[in-house]
Parts: structure tokens; C-alpha cells; sequence
């Protein structure tokens, strides 16, 4: 009896001190395959075209601290658009409508002269690029009526500004109020492409269309039918949207919580092969998207707990092949980077160093069994601030649980890396309005910089604590993609 005892004892103490080697995690940086390209403004940014009816809100173009919140950002495209794209009327000589609301509740109103001319001497001082979504319910004869955006194309080229890119129209698979169909919205399109090439003043440009409101069945029905009525001819970018949830019924546990992430993955590879099939040299975007819709959500979206959506979203929209995402929002609602006292949100601080430390190309990186923690892998920004060389890799990692996550790394164990790990800010912990970064909150010291954002120097195996996330660069991978 003693001796089965004693065996039981051994064999549950090996399953007790082994529950955590099961869960050990190693990877080996040198060995990584790579999965896909992506371009140095990968991540951008989006400012509703709501914000354009309160005439740019609490937005000072003139903010110093504003300024610099957005140069942080840069280089990056900024999309303005979303529903209220397509109530908006552009007017050269007026500073007011009479707004008059129609049966559904929706009124025009109008983009004064001085809103474009903010925005656009905006942008172009940070160093962003305008990407300008067109209204698409100004319509004659079941047809687009591109009249009010002549008006606007023949300012924009008398006063030398430069978006880069246009839209037309919002959601149209979701907004019932108004129907537009993909069959009618194809020619549109090719109306839009033919009237911009004709302004030689606006070249080069590109299309992006059809910010399809969802990543689901819907908007793939609506952008196959796009599609076989002739429409990814003229366009340049197929879009979709992507939030994971109703602001309404969002919860902090649901915005780390794996199933929440992973359902993502799925219809991402849904909207891919559908492109792939019908627009196979042309690339994917998420054109506006965030964690959940309806603004976001109070207290959630706005707090460190987001961050984990967003960096998850980053890492598997690139590793799946997507080639941009635009964060709803810059400014505006519960999910903006800044919030409306122009102040940096968490998500502001990871959008900045994933800016600075994180490349093309993308590596795949086994999903490790241990589901609480995510990993990603790229090659090393080498055209930013922080340095960086040829050959650097730059993990990402996020520890969606409340204990510590080992991390091996067995080909770089002897060689030092550099540590960018973001914890909360203060005891409230997920719902932390602030962000730590290496243990130390981050805010801005003056209105004219951001602060230095230093990494700590590490060796050998990394430990991921309960609710961490960060960057971990190996300047030694020397890896030959990597350049
Ligand atoms: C612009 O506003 C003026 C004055 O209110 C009005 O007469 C004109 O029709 C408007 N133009 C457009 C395109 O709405
Ligand atoms: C907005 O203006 C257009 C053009 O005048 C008109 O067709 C449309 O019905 C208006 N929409 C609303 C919501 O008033
Ligand atoms: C995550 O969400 C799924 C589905 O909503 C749920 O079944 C699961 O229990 C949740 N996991 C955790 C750790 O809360
Ligand atoms: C490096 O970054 C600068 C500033 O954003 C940009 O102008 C330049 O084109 C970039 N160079 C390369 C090689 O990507
Ligand atoms: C850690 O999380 C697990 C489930 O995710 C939960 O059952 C457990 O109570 C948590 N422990 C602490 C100390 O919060
Ligand atoms: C790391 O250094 C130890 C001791 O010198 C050596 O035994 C080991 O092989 C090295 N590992 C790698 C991956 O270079």
C-alpha cells in the first residue's frame, strides 16, 4: 500500500510540476517562416465624417499638444468617413444649412470651405495622408450625381491640396434608410474613377471601396455581387469593416477574452479568398474598424483592457494577409486614440511603437498551447527613431490572463533583447484609463514631444506577467529578410 501510495504521490507531483512546462512556450526566432508583406503605413487611422458636422468638435488644428499626438503617428493614412459620408454636401460660399430631417431622422448638412481647408493643412503638417470618403446618396436617375464633388475635386486643386486616396459611400449592405445596391454602386464607381483620372492635378490617387460594413456574410454577398457587376475593376483596395462587438453589450472580460479574438480570424480568411478570387493582385483592407460599434463602449473601449483587441487585431490581420487597418478613431467616440480632451488613450501609446518597431516582413508564429498567451512576429522597423538595423526581429505579445507566461526563446538565449511591456497604469487594473510602459506611466511631459520611449536590455528566457502585452526586438536575429 505504502509503495502505490508513493507512486501516486510521484505521479502527481510530475503532473503538478509539469502543468507547467505543458504550458512553456518556445519559439526560435531564427527559424521563422515568412507569411506575408506589408507596407510602412499599415496602420492608420480614421476621423468620422460625424466630426465634420460639429465642424471638427473639440478638435483644435492649432493644439500643439494635438500636433504632436498626431506627428506621432506619422507617417499614416487618415480616413475620413463613415455614415455621415453620405449626408454631407460640400459648399464653397456658405458657413451654414437650414438641416432638415427626412422621414428616418437624417439630415444633410454641410462641409464649409474652412472645414476642408483645416483638414487638409492639417494632414499635410503631420505628415498624413487624406483618404476622403464621397457621398454616395447624392443621386439622379438611379445613378450617382458627382456634381457637389466636382465642386469639391475643382477647390481642393485651385487651393494645391493632396488627399490621396477617396471612398464612396458607407455601409452600404447595413444602411437600410437608403438603398444603394452593389449593382448600382459598380458603375459609380467606374464614374468615380473616370471623373478623378480626368483632373491629371489629382494624380496619383487610389480607390478604396466598399467599406462593406462587416467582415461577415452579409457584406461578402454584397461584395460578390460588387464584384460580378464589374466594380473591382475600379477600385484599387477592396474594404471591409470590422468591429467585434455591440458597444451595448460589451464587457471587460469579453475584450480579452481568446474566443472574442479568434472569431476574427475565420472571416478574415472568408473576405481574403473572396478577393483573391475575383481581385487577386489588389490588396485587403479593414477600412474602419475598432473593438466594438456604437462609438464604442463606456469605459471599456476608452481603458487598457482595449489594447488587447487592437494588438491582436493587428497581428493577425497581418498574418492572414490583410494590408492595411484604419482605427476607428483617431479622435471621436469611446474608442479614439486621443480622447476629447485631446489627452493620449492606452491605444495610443502601443499604436505608436507598433509605428516604430514593427515591419514587413511577417512571420508566422504557431499559436502557442497555452491560449491565454497570443504571439506575433515581423521584421524590425529600420526606418524610425528608435534605430534599429538590418536582420532586427520584433515579437509581439499579449498575456491575456492573470498568471505569468514563460517565454522561451532557445536561439537567442544568449543574446540581448530589448523589452517594450505595457502593464495598466494604475490598481483599477484592465480599467485603467493610463498605460505603463516598462513599469512607468506614460503622458505626455510637454505639448511639443512625446516622451522617450525606452526599452528595458534583457537576456535569455521572457516572462510574461499576468495582463501584459508588449514588444520584445532581438537586434541579433540577423535574420536576411529583415533589411
Ligand atoms: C451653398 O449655399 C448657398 C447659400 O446658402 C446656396 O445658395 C447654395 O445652393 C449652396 N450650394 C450647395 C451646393 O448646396
Ligand atoms: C440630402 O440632399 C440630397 C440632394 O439635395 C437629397 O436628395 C436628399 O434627400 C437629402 N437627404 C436628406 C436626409 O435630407
Ligand atoms: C470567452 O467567451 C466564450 C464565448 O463567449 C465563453 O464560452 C468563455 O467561457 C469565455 N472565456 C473566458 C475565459 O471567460
Ligand atoms: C523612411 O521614413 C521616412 C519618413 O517617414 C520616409 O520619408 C522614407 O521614405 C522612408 N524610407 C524608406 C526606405 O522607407
Ligand atoms: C484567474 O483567472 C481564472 C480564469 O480565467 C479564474 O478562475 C481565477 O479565479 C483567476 N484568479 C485570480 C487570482 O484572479
Ligand atoms: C549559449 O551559450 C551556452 C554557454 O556558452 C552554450 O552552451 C549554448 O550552446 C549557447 N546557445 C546558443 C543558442 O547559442
Amino acid at each position: 500500500m505504502a509503495y502505490i501510495a508513493r507512486i501516486t504521490i510521484c505521479v502527481l507531483l510530475f503532473f503538478a510540476s509539469c502543468s507547467q512546462c505543458f504550458m512553456r512556450v518556445a519559439i526560435n526566432v531564427q527559424k521563422l517562416n515568412v507569411a506575408q508583406h506589408i507596407g510602412p503605413k499599415y496602420v492608420g487611422v480614421t476621423i468620422d465624417s460625424s466630426v465634420i458636422r460639429e465642424h471638427w468638435g473639440t478638435i483644435d488644428f492649432n493644439s500643439p499638444k494635438f500636433l504632436t499626438l498626431a506627428k506621432g503617428l506619422a507617417p499614416s493614412f487618415v480616413r475620413v468617413g463613415g455614415t455621415d459620408c453620405d449626408f454631407v454636401i460640400f459648399n464653397e460660399t456658405t458657413t451654414a444649412m437650414n438641416e432638415r430631417k427626412d422621414k428616418a431622422g437624417h439630415t444633410n448638412f454641410t462641409m464649409t470651405a474652412a472645414d476642408w481647408d483645416e483638414l487638409n493643412i492639417f494632414v499635410s503638417f503631420v505628415g498624413w495622408d487624406l483618404i476622403f470618403d464621397l457621398n454616395v446618396f447624392l443621386r439622379k436617375d438611379g445613378h450617382w450625381d458627382p456634381t457637389n464633388a466636382i465642386e469639391l475635386i475643382k477647390y481642393t486643386i485651385e487651393k494645391g491640396y493632396k488627399p490621396v486616396a477617396y471612398e464612396l459611400g458607407n455601409e452600404l449592405d447595413v444602411f437600410h434608410d437608403f438603398v444603394v445596391t452593389a449593382k448600382e454602386v459598380a458603375p459609380d464607381f467606374a464614374h468615380l474613377k473616370q471623373i478623378l483620372s480626368s483632373y491629371p492635378e489629382l494624380a496619383p490617387f487610389f480607390i478604396l471601396g466598399t467599406d462593406a460594413g462587416t467582415v461577415a456574410s452579409v457584406s461578402v454577398k454584397f461584395m460578390t455581387e460588387f464584384f460580378e457587376a464589374g466594380g473591382g475593376e475600379s477600385i484599387d483596395v477592396a474594404t471591409f469593416h470590422h468591429y467585434y462587438m455591440d458597444s451595448r453589450k460589451a464587457t471587460v472580460d469579453k475584450f480579452h477574452n481568446v474566443t472574442v479574438l479568434e472569431s476574427l480570424r475565420p472571416m478574415l480568411i472568408n473576405v481574403i479568398n473572396l478577393c483573391k478570387r475575383f481581385i487577386p493582385t489588389k490588396q485587403v483592407w479593414l477600412g474602419e474598424t475598432s473593438s466594438s460599434y456604437g462609438g464604442g463602449a463606456y469605459e471599456i473601449s476608452d481603458r487598457y483592457v482595449s489594447s488587447f483587441l487592437w494588438l491582436d487585431k493587428l497581428g493577425l490581420s497581418s498574418v492572414l494577409g490583410i494590408q492595411g487597418v484604419l482605427r476607428q478613431s483617431f479622435y471621436g467616440g469611446n474608442y479614439g486614440l486621443i480622447n476629447s480632451n485631446l489627452d493620449p488613450n492606452p491605444d495610443y501609446w502601443l499604436t505608436v511603437l507598433f509605428k516604430r518597431l514593427v515591419a514587413s516582413p511577417v512571420f508566422t508564429v504557431p499559436q502557442p498551447p497555452n491560449p491565454d498567451l497570443r504571439i506575433y512576429a515581423h521584421c524590425t522597423n529600420t526606418n524610425s527613431s528608435m534605430g534599429y538595423t538590418a536582420g532586427s526581429v520584433t515579437l509581439y505579445l499579449l498575456n491575456l490572463g492573470n498568471t505569468t507566461v514563460p517565454v522561451d526563446v532557445p536561439d537567442m538565449v544568449n543574446k540581448t533583447h530589448h523589452i517594450y511591456m505595457f502593464s495598466p497604469g494604475d490598481d483599477t487594473g484592465l480599467t485603467s484609463k493610463s498605460i505603463k510602459l516598462n513599469g512607468v506611466v506614460l503622458a505626455l511631459a510637454n505639448d511639443n514631444e512625446l516622451p522617450p520611449l525606452k526599452p528595458v536590455i534583457g537576456q535569455g528566457n521572457i516572462q510574461v506577467e499576468a495582463y501584459n502585452m508588449g514588444y520584445i526586438v532581438f537586434p541579433g536575429a540577423m535574420r536576411s529578410e529583415c533589411v
